[in-house]
């Protein structure tokens, strides 16, 4: 360590004139700290030296600050290579010294204050939660550098931070898909160092039940094991091996400790009254009809709810408390939402019931339901959260409420005076893809890029002034009938945690999107150093083709942030940063084939994108993959995975998952006779109930159904027919071939498998045109 120059008035002085104006654009950060720290003032000069052996040392000297420097000491040297000390005892002088004092000029339990100068780093905080995040923003200072190591150099200066708002939350569903306890581990540092402090912990759902519930063995003997359906078959190994996970008590103590030495709160979700299938496939009587239902394979909206009776309410009471033993948490998450009450319509005691409650309809019947469990949790000293449905019947006054479906049950529940958290659907849903590149994997195609999220407004314009103290912030959503694996876990996640990060904790009037992109190359260092599995679809090239002048093809590259540089190659080389820079729409020979790589740089040369490869020749622009063709209705439109090969990677398909029928607009048909169309069969549909009425069947006496093409419009001339019963016969993906009739011009074709889409999807992998 080197004493640098000490300027603490300067600072001070610079500090106090960096107060703005509402209507001033927010300066460039200093630092590449993310969140944006509230204030941040370098100093105009001087530096601090952090060498190996410096020390880092705590005041007072207990388990809770040792615990936060062990933690900062191993960051440092796992992600910089440098190595720490932690000192025998409170040194005011140490390099690095972490303290807590009551009279700390901060802002609340989270804030911090951070100076550097005086040759040593100095982090205050009141409470423990702002000293850990006192010492995720050094360690973040220590890791601006992309792809340094070693001893490193600090710029004197001061940061004054505190969180924007309490609630900065991830949502994690491990009933459609399960992460192990190592994985949801690794999940808890990540979003600790994005200073976010609530994993709501999805842990019922139809599809399979994940807590041990000592007093219910059932729900995890028989409510954890769900047959595999689907690309499932591949995390089994096989599909007559069924897909089974749950967490022990043991664990969920062990994730709970480890959260919170975090400073994150797991808050549990028991779904009520509805997405209770696995609880009723475990427990019949808990259900309405007193039938097992199998534990669910589909995704969407199941129809199985807990009876709205005194022996479920009481199963339910018995599980909480399990639930409250485990879970310190203030809050208990209790669903709510997509309960279709068919069953309640059809039970006749389930009516009479009603009635002698003399409740209007079921609506209110779950509004009963949800205020028993209410004040049971109240009762036990804590609060009910639950997904926005619980305003239609009646909820009770304490509830808070977690707005999905948009943003309007935030803003209903705010003005009648309830605290929401806001989780709107679509933006905050990371089960959308970030971008419209064709190896996203699956999800909805409707894009929520890295962009959305950092623009997401947590306070709705209809909240006013005096109701925004109701809104406790903001949460990213992973749902994971889409995601298989931790991998792709990740992927949805990283980088979008980052801007979700900045939303709920940096002053709103800081926001600004060009300043956190100048920040996101040193977090993508740091994602790497830390072994983050992230996306670099911001950043990713994109390959738009088009008809040159004689037989050439130009191809426009671009990314969707416009951030860094796009740097190619065409002779087969991984593009670096030195290159052949893209300035200009490039002219390929279409008689040849070119294989095009391009990747994105930063200036400095770090690496924004991998490359991406495209091989280009005259057949690119007569090839359609299924993500570049419309769907003709736009009902149930999803990227979905093949369930083949078993292992190793498996094809994707964008189509309507109730309408097999895909449209190619303006196909460059004249003068071809040829057509080839790769084609996957996926066994199964994930339509159901209302979602299953809007399901197109057309009917065919072929077994198996034909692949048809239609000329102009769906209801055109029949072009083309090809029989799919030889395709059906194997579980990998077939390529069909049609004669087309002599065509001039462009047309629009319409491919449709005839068939029932509940009986198993057809899908087009791609489409190719020949002379
Ligand atoms: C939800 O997405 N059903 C909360």
């Amino acid at each position: 360590m080197t004493r640098g120059i000490h300027l603490p008035l300067l600072a001070a002085l610079l500090l106090s004139c960096a107060a703005r104006t509402a209507a001033a654009p927010p300066a460039a950060s200093p630092w590449s700290v993310i969140p944006r720290p509230a204030r941040m003032q370098p100093a105009a000069h001087g530096q601090v030296r952090i060498a190996d052996g410096a020390t880092v040392a705590v005041t007072p000297d207990t388990s809770a600050t040792r615990a936060i420097a062990r933690q900062l000491i191993a960051r440092i040297a796992h992600t910089r290579g440098l190595h720490l000390r932690l000192a025998a005892r409170a040194d005011p002088r140490a390099a690095i010294a972490l303290q807590l004092a009551r009279d700390a000029e901060v802002t609340g339990d989270s804030g911090y204050r951070l100076r550097i100068g005086d040759g040593h780093v100095h982090i205050q905080a009141r409470a423990p939660k702002g000293l850990f995040y006192g010492s995720v923003t050094l360690w973040q200072l220590l890791t601006q550098t992309p792809g340094a190591h070693g001893p490193a150099t600090l710029a004197d200066g001061l940061i004054i931070d505190h969180p924007r708002f309490a609630w900065r939350g991830l949502m994690l569903d491990s009933a459609r898909h399960f992460q192990s306890v190592a994985d949801i581990k690794k999940l808890i540092d990540w979003m600790a160092l994005h200073k976010l402090d609530v994993l709501h912990w999805h842990l019922t759902d139809d599809q399979g039940w994940r807590l041990q519930i000592k007093r219910y063995p059932e729900l995890t003997r028989i409510g954890a094991c769900r047959k595999a359906v689907g690309p499932d078959a591949a995390l089994t190994g096989s599909p007559d091996k069924p897909y089974c996970g749950f967490y022990t008590q043991a664990q969920v103590r062990d994730l709970v400790r480890y959260a919170q030495q975090r400073f994150v709160t797991i808050v549990p979700e028991i779904e009520i009254p509805g997405h209770a299938q696995a609880a009723i496939a475990s427990y019949p009587e808990l259900g309405v009809t007193g039938q097992r239902p199998p534990v669910s394979t589909n995704w969407g909206i199941n129809t199985w709810l807990y009876a709205p009776n005194q022996h479920s309410l009481k199963f339910l009471e018995n599980v909480l408390d399990e639930v409250m033993a485990l879970f310190p948490s203030k809050y208990i998450h209790v669903g709510g939402d997509e309960a279709a009450k068919d069953q309640w319509q059809a039970s006749p005691a389930v009516q009479a019931q009603m009635k002698k409650l003399g409740l209007k309809d079921e609506n209110a019947l779950q509004g009963w339901m949800i205020g028993k469990i209410g004040a049971y949790l109240d009762a036990h000293h804590r609060r009910l959260i639950g997904w926005d449905e619980i305003l239609e019947g009646g909820v009770p006054a304490d509830a808070t409420v977690m707005s999905w479906r948009g943003v309007k049950g935030a803003i209903e529940a705010a003005h009648a005076g309830h605290d929401v958290v806001l989780s709107p659907s679509p933006v905050l849903y990371l089960d959308h893809l970030q971008s419209d590149a064709p190896d996203e994997p699956a999800g909805r195609p409707q894009v929520e890029s890295l962009k959305d999220i950092y623009d997401f407004n947590p306070i709705p314009d209809a909240i006013d002034a005096s109701q925004a103290r109701h809104v406790l912030g903001a949460q990213l959503d992973l749902w994971t009938e889409y995601m298989p694996t931790f991998a792709r876990d990740q992927h949805a996640i990283f980088p979008r945690l980052a801007a979700l990060a900045e939303v709920v904790w940096s002053p709103a009037d800081s926001h600004d999107w060009s300043d956190f992109l100048h920040r996101m190359p040193a977090q993508l260092a740091r994602y790497r150093a830390l072994g983050i599995d992230y996306a670099d679809s911001a950043w990713a090239p994109r390959f738009a083709l088009s008809a040159g002048s004689d037989g050439t093809i130009d191809v426009a590259l671009s990314n969707q942030t416009g951030q860094g540089a796009i740097h190619y190659t065409t002779d087969g080389h991984m593009p670096t940063a030195q290159s052949r820079r893209y300035d200009a729409p490039l002219s390929l020979p279409g008689h040849a084939a070119t294989t095009l790589r391009a990747a994105t740089f930063a200036d400095d040369g770090f690496r924004l994108a991998a490359p991406r490869t495209r091989r280009i020749d005259e057949t690119a622009l007569r090839t359609r993959r299924s993500d570049q063709l419309d769907t003709c209705t736009h009902k149930i439109v999803l990227r979905i995975e093949d369930d083949r090969p078993l292992h190793g990677p498996r094809p994707f398909y964008q189509m309507d998952i109730n309408d097999m029928c895909w449209l190619w607009k303006q196909a460059p048909t004249a003068g071809m006779r040829h057509l080839a169309v790769t084609v996957g069969n996926l066994p199964w549909n994930y339509a159901l109930w209302k979602d299953a009425a809007g399901v197109i069947k057309r009917p065919t006496a072929a077994p198996h159904g034909a692949l048809e093409v239609h000329r102009d419009t769906c209801d055109g001339p029949r072009i083309a027919r090809m029989p799919l019963a030889a395709a059906a016969r194997t579980k990998l993906q077939t390529t069909l071939h049609a004669e087309l009739p002599p065509l001039t011009g462009a047309h629009d074709l319409c491919f449709i498998a005839t068939g029932d889409p509940t009986q198993g999807l057809w899908a087009i992998g791609n489409v190719k045109l020949s002379p």
